[in-house]
């Protein structure tokens, strides 16, 4: 034996690159150097105070003790009337897994569905894990292309037609999110439907990541979920990073109505993180049934901030950047600067930005290979920096 290294281990990808990114910014910053971060995907607001509230209390009446491993039975009841209520369908507390974060419910479902040598359908660009997890599994990724002239969108007749060739016709789960993380672009009705109709068609189980289901601009969101006949085939994931500022504290759930599934996802959580800590549950109860004014002032603020990025990025030449409806990213094209400082690749250029403009952002590959020529930046700072960020940008631009 030459390795002790599983072959998941192996396998897996190493998931966020933002993680090394912002250790890389944290070295340039030691160094002296004021670097602007717009490369993790985390809000720059503290959590609001009756959450935060909720959960001291609960420390103080003692729930610092295991909870049941799918959950506090009030916050699974709380989180079925939520999910009922935004996504139009009957959901009972039974069929919701309470996870540390988001990205647990996505590695027990993923470790659940996915089979080695099989193939997962998902969006290139996307959430890295994705891509991540089912390779460590062994299993192989067949990449749905979306386009920035499509607003990133569901490109219908190429996504039908992927059922044709061996990776598609193959491929028994399909993970993808919307609003999306790195375009903040989503998936419209139209789409949901037609995944619907082809995985209801082909026995295919979706995971739908619904992580910034509250971070929309001037639309409605649309879950898979309400498509009459879907929610059965689907597991769809949600969290309190985003919605109300806790990413630290790892709160997130599935919901999962194919008992097997959610059984065999229940017994890796229950193998892996026993229960999410009691306390914090309590403070998931207050974020979903408490005021909502927080969020709303969050949201109306990123919609600020993006009004602001999007507008400084498409004053730089050689840049072109859409108008995101959701999430907090802008994903620009950026081939033009690159041929402007001879870069071919859009790696190169994060890294120049970082290590001279002293501006960390994400290369488009971090997302997947159709990310080429393009950057990600998280607008989750302050309108001071991000002005700054442009500034920076625009004269590396012009060196
Ligand atoms: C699409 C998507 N899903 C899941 C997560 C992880 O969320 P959590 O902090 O709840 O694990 C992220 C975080 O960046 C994300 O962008």
């Amino acid at each position: 034996m030459d390795t002790h290294i599983s072959e998941f281990s192996r396998d897996l990808g190493v998931g966020e690159r933002a993680f090394l990114v912002k250790a890389r910014a944290n070295e340039i910053r030691a160094q002296g150097h004021d670097v602007i971060e717009l490369e993790i995907g985390e809000p720059d607001f503290t959590t609001p105070r009756n959450v935060r509230e909720a959960i001291k209390s609960a420390i103080d009446a003692g729930m610092t003790h295991y909870e049941i491993v799918p959950g506090n039975k009030r916050f699974r009841e709380v989180i079925a009337a939520y999910v009922g209520r935004t996504r139009k369908i009957d959901v009972s507390p039974d069929e919701i897994l309470v996870t540390g974060g988001a990205k647990s419910a996505i590695f027990y479902s993923l470790l659940t569905v996915v089979k080695p040598g099989g193939f997962v359908m998902m969006p290139d660009p996307t959430y890295p894990v994705y891509k991540s997890v089912v390779q460590g599994i062994g299993a192989l990724a067949a990449k749905i292309p979306l386009k920035e002239e499509n607003n990133f969108r569901l490109d219908i007749p190429e996504f039908r037609s992927m059922f044709n060739t061996k990776s598609g016709f193959l491929s028994s789960v399909l993970i993808f999110c919307s609003p999306q993380n790195p375009t903040g672009g989503i998936f419209a009705k139209a789409d949901l439907e037609v995944i619907a109709e082809e995985a209801k068609e082909r026995e295919i189980i979706v995971i739908a990541d619904e992580i910034y289901s509250r971070l929309l601009y001037g639309v409605e969101h649309e879950s898979i979920m309400s498509i009459p006949g879907a929610a059965e085939r689907t597991v769809m994931i949600d969290g309190f990073s985003k919605t109300y500022a806790m990413t630290g504290l790892r709160l997130g759930y599935a919901v999962v109505k194919d008992k097997e599934i959610y059984n065999a996802m229940k017994k890796i959580a229950g193998n892996d993180q026993s229960c999410v800590s009691a306390c914090l549950q309590q403070g998931g109860i207050e974020a979903l049934t408490g005021p909502q004014d927080a969020v709303d002032e969050m949201r109306s603020e990123f919609e600020k901030r993006k009004r602001v990025i999007v507008a400084g990025l498409n004053t730089i030449p050689g840049i072109h950047c859409n108008d995101p409806v959701g999430a907090f990213y802008v994903f620009p094209n950026v081939q033009g600067l690159m041929e402007k400082k001879g870069f071919e690749k859009a790696d190169q250029l994060a890294d120049a930005l970082l290590e001279t403009a002293y501006v960390a952002g994400l290369s488009g590959t971090a997302f997947g290979s159709y990310g080429e020529g393009h950057m990600r930046f998280s607008y989750a700072n302050s309108i001071e920096n991000i002005e700054k960020a442009v500034e920076r940008i625009r004269k590396f631009g012009a060196m």
